[in-house]
This record gives structure tokens, C-alpha cells and sequence, in this order.
């Protein structure tokens, strides 16, 4: 590789949570970073973070909702103006929450629009640029819940496993071109995205499943005060972006890597019962 090349990277959802640290650590290794975000508003946190640690230079914002037609042609205009793209982060995705039964279709369709179709509207426009150079990294954001599905979660779970799906069927399309496709999973890490899940998490009272989802609620706001640093999650896609050939599959996270080996050698029954044990 040629060191004196200056590299490129792109990261949606830069507005705060791992996107944000994910630009900072990639402008502190040198990357030329361009940080998404869909709310014009938000963009002062990283601009700013980036000017405190003296990468100012290297970072800039481009206004990006990912669900949005056109996001394929704002990407496809960024990237005729940088002429190339090292690495692509995929990071913007929310977690949607709830019982199937109590969550309307539109809810459904607007969790697949963000965390699914926006990452693949997003990756068309750059694949063309980085098949014509021979090289390039797609980083796409999966989660634990991209290998188990827990109940009350559905909506969130069926789109990272269309994640992985996707990426799987990427990386093997892409490998003759020297395109690496990479899924990062994370077990749960500190960001917004629990207070931003638990604010739109369906539990309705006078739904017969009211009382689990209260229970279940509970869990999740236990779980989001106990969560990691999410430093860890930036420093491993950094790690990622900087290596020749990585792996498909970066499980990162308390208990994840365990939780992966257990569904692996054990049963799927027994696997079934130990999380239902563990719910309310
Ligand atoms: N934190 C965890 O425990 C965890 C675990 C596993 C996987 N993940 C995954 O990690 C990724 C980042 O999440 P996070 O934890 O950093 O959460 P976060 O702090 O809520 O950040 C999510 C980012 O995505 C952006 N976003 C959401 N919808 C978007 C859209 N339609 N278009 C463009 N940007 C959009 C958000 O923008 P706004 O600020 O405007 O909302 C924000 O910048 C997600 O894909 C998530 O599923 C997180």
C-alpha cells in the first residue's frame, strides 16, 4: 500500500454513541474522516471533539438520513468529490422494541428502512469506487442480537440478521475485487440508543402482554446502566480498518464471545430454555 496515500473514510450516524468515536479514532490515526448525520443540528459534538484533539482538519459532516431515496445519490456526490473511500463504516441503525403483536407494520418497515436498506443504500454508492480502485473496507454494525434473538425484540434482531445475511452475500461478491466485508457484534455498550429504544419501546397496558413488557423494560434499563464503554467498539473498528485482510466476524462484548460458543455446541432447545429463564 502506498503510506504516503492519504486514506478515506466514511462513518454514518456520527451524531454521538460509537459513530462519533469511531470518526475521532480513525482522524487520530490519520484517516480523512467524513461523519454522517442526519440532524444538521447535532453536528457540533464531533466537529468539536475533532478540533479538541487537534484532527479538526480531518474531519468534516455531510447531512445523511439514511432512510431517505435519495441518501444513495448524497453518498455517490460525497464520493465523486473524495475520488476514493478506504474504509466505509455503516453505524447509523436504532433498536426497536417490543411484543410482534403490539408493534404496527409501520414501526416494522421503519426499523428495516434504517437499519437494513439504509446500510445498503448507502454501500451501492460507494461499491462502484471501491471495486474500480481494487481495495476498500465495508464495516457494517451488526449486534449480538445479529446471531440470537431475544423476545421483545424482534424488529431489532430481524434486522441485524438481514445485516449479516447481506454481509455474507457482500463479502463473497465483493472478494475478487479486493473489497474486504466485515461485521462488527456488539453485546450491549453505553450510547443513546437504549434511552432512545426505551422511549419508543411498545408497552401498552391493555395489551396481554403489558405486564412482560413492563418486566421487560426493567431488564433493558439494567442492562443499558451496566453496559460497556463503547470506546471498545471504536478501537476495534479502527483495529479493523487499519488490518490487510480481516475477518468476516468481530464479536466484541461482555459474555459475547461465550454466548456465540454455547449456541454453537449446545442444543438449540437448551439454548431456548436458558433465555427464557432469563426473562421476566
Ligand atoms: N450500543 C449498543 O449496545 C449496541 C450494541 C450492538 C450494536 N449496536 C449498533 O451500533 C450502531 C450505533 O448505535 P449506538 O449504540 O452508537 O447508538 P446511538 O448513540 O443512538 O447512535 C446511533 C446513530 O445512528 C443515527 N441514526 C439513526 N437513524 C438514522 C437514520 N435514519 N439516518 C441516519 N442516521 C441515523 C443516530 O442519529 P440521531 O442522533 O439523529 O438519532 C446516531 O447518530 C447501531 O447500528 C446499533 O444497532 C449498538
Amino acid at each position: 500500500m502506498d503510506k504516503t496515500r492519504r486514506r478515506t473514510a466514511l462513518v454514518t450516524g456520527a451524531s454521538g454513541g460509537f459513530g462519533r468515536l469511531i470518526c475521532l479514532e480513525l482522524a487520530r490515526k490519520g484517516f480523512y474522516v467524513i461523519g454522517t448525520i442526519r440532524d444538521e443540528t447535532k453536528k457540533g459534538a464531533l466537529l468539536e471533539a475533532a478540533k479538541h484533539l487537534g484532527v479538526g482538519e480531518r474531519v468534516e459532516t455531510v447531512p445523511l438520513d439514511v432512510t431517505r431515496e435519495d441518501a444513495g445519490a448524497i453518498v455517490a456526490a460525497v464520493m465523486k468529490k473524495i475520488g476514493t473511500l478506504d474504509v466505509l463504516v455503516n453505524n447509523a441503525g436504532y433498536a426497536s422494541g417490543g411484543f410482534t403483536e403490539d408493534i404496527p407494520m409501520d414501526e416494522w418497515i421503519k426499523q428495516f428502512e434504517t437499519n437494513v436498506f439504509g446500510l445498503i443504500r448507502v454501500t451501492k454508492a460507494v461499491l462502484p469506487y471501491m471495486r474500480e480502485a481494487g481495495r476498500g473496507t465495508i464495516i457494517n454494525m451488526s449486534s449480538i442480537s445479529g446471531r440470537i434473538a431475544f423476545p421483545g425484540l424482534g424488529p431489532y434482531a430481524a434486522s441485524k440478521f438481514a445485516v449479516e445475511g447481506f454481509s455474507e452475500a457482500l463479502r463473497l461478491e465483493m472478494q475478487p475485487y479486493g473489497v474486504h466485508v466485515v461485521l462488527v457484534e456488539p453485546g450491549s455498550y453505553k450510547t443513546e440508543i437504549w434511552a432512545k429504544g426505551l422511549a419508543a419501546f411498545r408497552a401498552d397496558p391493555d395489551s396481554p402482554y403489558g405486564d412482560k413488557a413492563e418486566r421487560l423494560l426493567e431488564m433493558v434499563r439494567h442492562t443499558a446502566n451496566t453496559a460497556g464503554p463503547p470506546e471498545e467498539v471504536a478501537k476495534i473498528v479502527v483495529r479493523i480498518a487499519l488490518e490487510e485482510k480481516p475477518r468476516f466476524r468481530y464479536p466484541i462484548g461482555r459474555g459475547v464471545k461465550t454466548a456465540l460458543m454455547l449456541k454453537r455446541i449446545l442444543p438449540w432447545r437448551w439454548i431456548e430454555r436458558a433465555i427464557l429463564k432469563r426473562m421476566p
